[in-house]
């Protein structure tokens, strides 16, 4: 099932849970990705940044790729453009198919943050896809910005935000950064922002990023808290990297396929796990529960007219 985050995400914030939004860059990670989705009966999100795809993971590949996987699998499949701020690249992700973009506007003053993601949900919506905007600014852990308050999101402004931008999700900064933490830190999350950005905006899904290596209790007591989508992308090509090393080294001869293989096992049981922590195992029947009803509805009003 091809859908949006709107869809997806609209879902979790009604029922009080996450949906794990995680990157492939080829084949073997996408399959063991959805994979994962499909056996936990589970929705998830493709994310592709605007540098990965201009590097390596080509926008006109991934998505058919993604979307064919997704017809196969049965569970609610979504691909998120990640903190594109690119008209260019903006306009590639509208031309590729994909079905959602996160705009990440939060290095701009306030107002033109307003001001940018508003013109995009506009854009999205028109088309039919979903948005995701940020307020405050999820920096890098190795730089320590994790622990920036100042840049955590205020929850007043995040009302102002999602009123003025109709944006579909809410992306927040609440004590986690992207990339790699410092060896040994676990990040302190502020729980209590969390509420109080859910509380401020209605109930608004809200994303959290830089979800590698924040600790599976703090993921899990996030969610509690009120994040319905988590971004985790650093360790799931970890995951694949660590694969790959320990199966060369144990064996350099290793045929290639099985090489590809197990390291598409190694993506699906680091995804399951978070599938675990974000609560969405189970999670698919209801869409498919809506989506049944729609189509017999379809049906019905044909049959009506005959
Ligand atoms: P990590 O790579 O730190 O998991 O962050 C992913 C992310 O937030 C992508 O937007």
């Amino acid at each position: 099932m091809y859908t949006d985050i709107k869809t997806i995400l609209s879902d979790a914030a009604e029922k009080n849970y996450a949906v794990i939004a995680t990157s492939a860059i080829n084949m073997e990670t996408a399959r063991g990705i959805i994979t994962a989705a499909a056996e936990k009966n589970a929705p998830v999100i493709f994310l592709l940044g605007q540098n990965m795809m201009r590097v390596h993971a080509k926008a006109e590949l991934m998505i058919p790729m993604i979307r064919r996987l997704a017809e196969y699998a049965n569970v609610p499949v979504a691909t998120c453009l990640d903190h594109g701020n690119d008209p260019e690249r903006l306009m590639y992700a509208f031309r590729n198919g994909f079905s959602s973009i996160m705009y990440d506007g939060s290095l701009l003053p306030l107002e033109g943050n307003i001001r940018e993601t508003r013109h995009w949900a506009e854009t999205c919506h028109t088309f039919g896809m979903g948005i995701e905007g940020e307020l405050g600014h999820v920096g890098n852990a190795a730089a320590g910005d994790d622990a920036n308050e100042a840049a955590y999101t205020n929850a007043s402004d995040a009302a102002m935000f999602a009123r003025e931008t109709g944006v579909d999700c809410l992306a927040v900064a609440v004590g986690t950064a992207h990339g790699e933490y410092p060896k040994g830190l676990i990040p302190h999350i502020n729980f209590d922002r969390i509420r109080e950005c859910k509380e401020a905006t209605g109930g608004m899904p809200l994303a959290l990023h830089g979800g590698s290596g924040a600790g599976d209790e703090n993921i899990v007591r996030a969610v509690q808290a009120g994040i319905n989508k988590i971004n985790v992308v650093t360790d799931v090509f970890s995951a694949c990297r660590a694969s790959l090393l320990e199966d060369l080294s144990a064996n350099p001869k290793i045929g290639y396929i099985d090489l590809m293989s197990r390291m598409e096992m190694a993506a699906k049981h680091f995804i399951s796990h978070w599938i675990d922590l974000s609560g969405s195992e189970g999670k698919a029947s209801g869409f498919r529960e809506k989506n049944r009803i729609y189509l017999l509805s379809k049906k019905e009003s044909v049959g009506d007219s005959e």
